[in-house]
């Protein structure tokens, strides 16, 4: 199959990209290097289109080419705190309309990265059947992405699916600096033999999901027969406390957190995601724990 991957030099975007090759598909990848670096391709065999994809006419640009089985959108500002909203919508939301253009014109399956920013401060577990409630510019790009794919659903054939990813781990992430996940900064910390430091008292919990999962619920969705926008999580919620154990595990160390203030007015102290739904669409359970997610991340932060 043909493969278009936006996003693809980006930490979720490139796991996809080389289990798509690995399954022997033929993958195009499209990005900016706004945030993604090269080095998450290593071995990549396919063709690469540098570029913002809010201002590409995929049209156009592929013209020549045999349509694309599948159009996998995880380009993105991933920086949360942009409060730029024309910048953030701009990018996030005309990027996505680029897509579907192609997609009705092709008629091409969509699968798209949405987030679990759209609960904003939703009691948890979070489900999809909730309001949509974002607290920041970014959250809203995503509502409007899943507003976007749900009317693109009733204008094709083919099955538009978002997934509202939780907090995702795994290889490929150093780039994202402070926006990596919790598990890396505690685990950079605790690699250079310091106390890892969390808000008192390390008792709020996150859906920690590992990338493979998530690599994973982006291959059934290649093949899920009907649209949806669903959540993609473990379905438990982890306590920074919990990951600080999982760690030390993992690093045969015995470091123990200094707990510190919370400086945020507002903190989501919990999200646990519903994942009945996606479980229904796509047939998709995790497969790892936090615990064994850890551990497999780590065995490759200590020998790659
Ligand atoms: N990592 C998480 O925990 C998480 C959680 C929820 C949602 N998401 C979503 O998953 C997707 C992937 O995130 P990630 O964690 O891999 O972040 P990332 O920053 O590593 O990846 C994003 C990629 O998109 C590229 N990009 C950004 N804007 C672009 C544009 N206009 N045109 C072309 N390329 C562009 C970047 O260079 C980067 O390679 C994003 O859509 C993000 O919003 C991630």
């Amino acid at each position: 199959m043909r493969y278009l991957v936006t996003g693809g030099a980006g930490f979720i975007g490139s796991n996809i990209v080389l289990r798509l090759e690995k399954d022997r598909h033929d993958v195009t990848v499209i990005d900016d290097f706004s945030s993604g670096v090269f080095q998450n391709l290593k071995g990549f065999r396919g063709d690469f289109r540098c570029g913002d994809i809010s201002k590409m006419n995929l049209i156009d640009l592929f013209k020549s080419y045999p349509p694309f089985d599948g159009i996998i959108h995880q380009a993105s500002i991933t920086d949360t705190t942009v409060m730029n909203q024309e910048e953030m919508v701009q990018k996030n939301v005309e990027g996505f309309h680029r897509i579907a253009e192609y997609a009705r014109v092709y008629q091409t399956r969509v699968v798209y990265a949405s987030s679990a920013a759209v609960y904003g401060n939703n009691p948890s577990p979070q489900s999809e059947d909730q309001y949509p409630n974002p607290l920041n510019v970014y959250g809203f790009s995503k509502m409007l992405l899943d507003n976007i794919g749900r009317k693109l659903a009733l204008e094709i054939s083919k099955p538009v699916i978002g997934l509202r990813y939780f907090n995702v781990f795994g290889p490929g992430e150093g780039h994202k600096g402070k926006f990596a996940s919790m598990i890396y900064q505690l685990y950079l910390q605790m690699r250079a033999g310091k106390n890892p430091r969390v808000f008192k008292w390390g008792e709020q919990g996150r859906d920690h999901v590992y990338v493979k999962d998530i690599v994973e619920a982006n291959i059934l969705a290649l093949s899920a027969e009907t649209s949806g926008v669903v959540n993609a999580g473990t379905g438990v919620e982890t306590s920074f406390n919990e990951i600080i154990d999982g760690l030390n595990k993992a690093l045969k160390t015995n470091l123990t957190p200094e707990y510190f203030d919370n400086p945020y007015s507002f903190f989501q102290n919990h999200t646990k995601a519903s994942i009945q739904g996606t479980k229904t669409l796509l047939g998709y359970t995790p497969r790892f724990t936090v615990e064994e997610g850890i551990q497999d991340y780590v065995n490759y932060l200590e020998h790659s």
